[in-house]
């Protein structure tokens, strides 16, 4: 391998779930913040939990931003998968926030610039290196002002970049033809789908777009393991 090679893959933060990163050239790009999409049941939370225990095993610490499922819930549907989240939640190197509890008992709705305020508030108090928010689309149900979102989240995702934070949005596939404000301001976008073939549900992952690395955007096999999502190198039909 050159050494121009080898400085490359050190720039990378590793995104726990195997395979993924074969497909994005060694990892996302710190810093950076990226989409991960898809209909319901197709494996959203899951990879944002393989990310942040991925982070958590080298010691970096990650949070989760919980919207709508609550954090005893979400790790208790983690628990089946090997990855040791408990261990990481009981030595909080994961730490949630259940920020739907907040939001919902605020009882007020809030702008766009007042959610991104509060959520960078939360990041930096945390100081976390990874964060995973679940779901970025629900963030719509809270705010006043529907039309201030797209300027309040590019100024929200420079400053991401500024703390040198990587991130994930969790969002809900409305529709695949419909692209909101966030997979043009992310770095990256991750589609997982699922559909049915000859009586079987398949399971595949797709990356849409991932800015500074050359890549396939051919569905790939996925399938859930004991260790979570596993991603194959072959077409999942
Ligand atoms: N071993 C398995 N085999 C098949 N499907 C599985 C397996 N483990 C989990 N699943 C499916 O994955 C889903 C859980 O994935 P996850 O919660 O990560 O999806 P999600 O995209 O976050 O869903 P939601 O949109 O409801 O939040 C389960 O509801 C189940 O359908
Ligand atoms: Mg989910």
């Amino acid at each position: 391998m050159y050494v121009g090679e080898l400085l490359k893959n050190l720039d990378r933060i590793p995104s726990g779930v195997p395979g993924l990163d074969e497909l994005i050239g060694g990892g996302f790009l710190p810093g950076r913040v990226y989409v991960v999409t898809g209909p319901p049941g197709s494996g959203k939370t899951t990879l944002g939990m393989q990310f942040l225990a991925e982070g958590a095993k080298n010691d970096e610490k990650g949070l989760f931003i919980a919207l709508f499922e609550t954090p005893d819930i979400i790790v208790r549907d983690m628990l089946r998968y090997n990855l040791g989240i408990l261990e990481y939640v009981n030595s909080k190197k994961i730490v949630f926030y259940d920020l739907g509890e907040i939001l919902l008992s605020a009882n007020r709705e809030l702008s766009w610039d007042e959610l991104f305020k509060l959520l960078l508030e939360i990041i930096k108090r945390e100081n976390a290196k990874r964060v995973v928010i679940d779901s970025f689309s629900l963030f719509e149900s809270f705010v006043t002002n529907p039309e201030g979102k797209k300027k309040e989240l590019g100024r929200f995702v420079r400053k991401l970049r500024t703390m040198d934070i990587t991130t994930l949005l969790l969002s809900e596939m409305l529709s695949s033809e419909k692209y909101t404000d966030e997979y043009y301001l992310a770095d990256g976008v991750i589609v997982l789908h699922h559909f049915m073939r000859n009586y079987q549900m398949v399971r595949a992952i797709q990356i849409l777009k991932m800015r500074g690395v050359p890549h396939d955007s051919n569905l790939k096999r996925m399938r859930f393991t004991n260790e979570g999502i596993t991603v194959y190198k072959e077409a999942p039909i």
